[in-house]
C-alpha cells in the first residue's frame, strides 16, 4: 500500500472513530491507537525514516499536515467531553508561576468618612438615626422654624417635586422626625444626602452629604456642645488641630455658630459645620416643653470634610466614578 493511501486512511478511520466517541475513555483508546507510543501515526513516522530520500520531502509535508490535523481534532473532542482537561494537558503551563492578582474595590471615600464620623459620635454615646430624602417643606423648612417667604429660604436654593414636597437641602429635617417620634432624651446624629439647587462648580454640587446631630435632654449646654465638637475635630483631623467657634445665624438654633478648624497647607481657616442650641419655637413646634428641655444641632457637610481631610480641591470628583480617583483611597 502506498503511502499516500495509508495517510487518507488513518485520517478517515480517526475522524470517523473519534465521531463515534463518546466517552473519556473511549477517547483515550483512541489516543492509543492512533497518536500513542506504538500507534498508527508514530508507526508511520518510522516507516517515513525508511523512505528514500527524494520522496522525504513530500511526505515529511504530509506528515506533519496529518499530525497537526489528528492533534487538533483530538484537543476539541477532549474539550468537548472534559471542558476542564485542556489546560492541564497543555504542558507548556509553569506553576512556579505566581498568581494573577485580581483587582480590588475599595470603598467610596465618602463611605470611609462617613464610618469615621459615625464611629467618633458612636464613641460617645450617640446613635445613628435615618431619614427621608424627599420630604413634605413642613419638615424641611416650617417646623425648624423658617416660615414660607423667610429670607433664610434663600440660603438653600431648593428642588421642588411639588409646591409642597422638596428633596431634602440639609440633613436637619431629620431632627424634627426624631423629636415627632420620641420623647426625650435624644442623642443621635444622621447621614445622608441633600440637594441643592445650585450652579455646579469645583466647589458645589447639586447633591451632597450631611452629617446632622442633635442632642436634647434637661441639662444640655452651649459649653457642652463646644467639648463634643472640639471632641470630634481632634479626632477627626488630629490632636492639636486648631479650631474656632464664630457667631452666626441659622432659623432652628439659637444662639448659632459656625466651626472652622486652621489649614496649615493652605494657611487659612477653613468652614466646616454649622452649629448651635435648639431654637425654643422648634421645640414647641415638636411639642416638647421647652421650658424643661434643652438642646444643642449641629451640621457639617461630608464632602467637605473629605476634601480637607485629604486635600481634594474639586467636590464633583466624589461623583464621577473615575477609577484612577477611587483607586487612591
Ligand atoms: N442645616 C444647616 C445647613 O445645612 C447646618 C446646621 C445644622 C446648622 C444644625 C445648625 C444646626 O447648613
Amino acid at each position: 500500500m502506498s503511502l499516500d493511501n495509508t495517510i487518507k486512511e488513518i485520517k478517515t478511520s480517526f475522524h470517523s472513530d473519534l465521531s463515534n466517541c463518546k466517552t473519556t475513555t473511549d477517547l483515550e483508546n483512541i489516543r492509543i491507537t492512533y497518536l500513542g507510543r506504538k500507534g498508527k501515526l508514530t508507526v508511520l513516522f518510522d516507516d517515513f525514516t525508511k523512505l528514500p530520500g527524494s520522496e522525504k520531502p513530500k511526505y515529511g509535508k504530509a506528515l506533519n499536515i496529518l499530525k497537526t490535523d489528528l492533534n487538533n481534532a483530538f484537543n476539541k473532542k477532549l474539550n468537548q467531553l472534559n471542558p476542564d482537561s485542556g489546560k492541564s494537558n497543555d504542558n507548556s503551563e509553569d506553576f512556579s508561576l505566581p498568581g494573577y492578582t485580581l483587582p480590588k474595590g475599595s470603598l467610596h471615600p465618602l463611605e470611609q468618612i462617613t464610618s469615621e464620623i459615625k464611629s467618633i459620635f458612636q464613641s460617645i454615646g450617640f446613635s445613628v438615626a435615618y431619614g427621608p430624602e424627599i420630604d413634605d417643606d413642613y419638615h424641611n423648612f416650617e417646623a425648624l422654624n423658617v416660615p414660607k417667604h423667610h429670607p433664610a429660604r434663600d440660603m438653600q436654593d431648593t428642588f421642588f417635586i411639588d409646591p409642597n414636597t422638596v428633596l431634602r437641602t440639609h440633613t436637619s429635617n431629620v431632627q424634627i422626625h426624631l423629636m415627632e417620634n420620641q420623647d426625650p432624651p435624644i442623642r443621635h446624629i444622621c447621614c445622608g444626602r441633600v440637594f441643592r439647587n445650585e450652579a455646579v462648580s469645583y466647589k458645589s454640587f447639586c447633591l451632597f452629604n450631611q452629617v446632622e446631630g442633635l442632642v436634647i435632654n434637661e441639662s444640655s449646654s452651649f459649653a457642652e456642645m463646644k467639648g463634643t465638637l472640639e471632641y470630634f475635630v481632634q479626632e477627626m483631623f488630629g490632636k492639636g488641630t486648631k479650631m474656632r467657634f464664630r457667631p452666626s445665624y441659622f432659623p432652628f438654633t439659637e444662639p448659632s455658630a459656625e466651626v472652622d478648624i486652621w489649614n496649615d497647607k493652605l494657611n487659612q481657616w477653613m468652614e466646616i459645620l454649622g452649629c448651635g442650641m435648639v431654637n425654643p419655637n422648634v421645640l414647641a413646634n415638636v411639642e416638647y416643653d421647652n421650658t424643661k428641655y434643652q438642646g444643642f444641632a449641629f451640621g457639617m457637610g461630608i464632602e467637605r470634610i473629605a476634601m480637607i481631610k485629604y486635600g481634594i480641591k474639586d467636590i464633583r470628583l466624589f461623583y464621577q466614578n473615575d477609577k484612577r480617583f477611587l483607586e487612591q483611597f
